[in-house]
């Protein structure tokens, strides 16, 4: 899978989710998280971020290490949803980041 990382964090430039084939970036209140059941690693997304936030799990910063955690856990409640246009904007986030001061100003 992918993950997107802290440059994301209450930027959310969303570039990427045009880019998906299978509507697998999901929006929650102060950043994107990606499906890791449900991308299919096609990469698309990860060039248009301006800001850089988006990695391949191998490649992921050590740094931002519990964002891969992060992406994966914010679908522990709502599953599969089976595609973001679904879910639509959600109004959560994984508790490390919505503990964090602002990010990215
Ligand atoms: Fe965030 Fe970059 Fe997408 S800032 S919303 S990961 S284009
Ligand atoms: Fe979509 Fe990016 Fe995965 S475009 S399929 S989230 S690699």
């Amino acid at each position: 899978t992918y993950v997107i990382a802290q440059p994301c964090v209450d930027v959310k430039d969303r570039a990427c989710v045009a880019e998906c084939p299978v509507d697998c970036i999901y929006e929650g209140e102060r950043t994107l998280y990606i499906h890791p059941d449900e991308c299919v690693d096609c990469g698309a997304c990860e060039p248009v971020c301006p800001t850089i936030a988006i990695f391949y799990e191998d490649d992921v910063p050590d740094k931002w290490e519990d964002y891969t955690r992060a992406n994966a856990e914010f679908f522990s409640e709502i599953g599969s949803p089976g595609g973001a246009s679904m879910t639509g904007v959600l109004d959560f986030d994984d508790p490390m980041i919505a503990a964090l001061p602002p990010q990215n100003q």
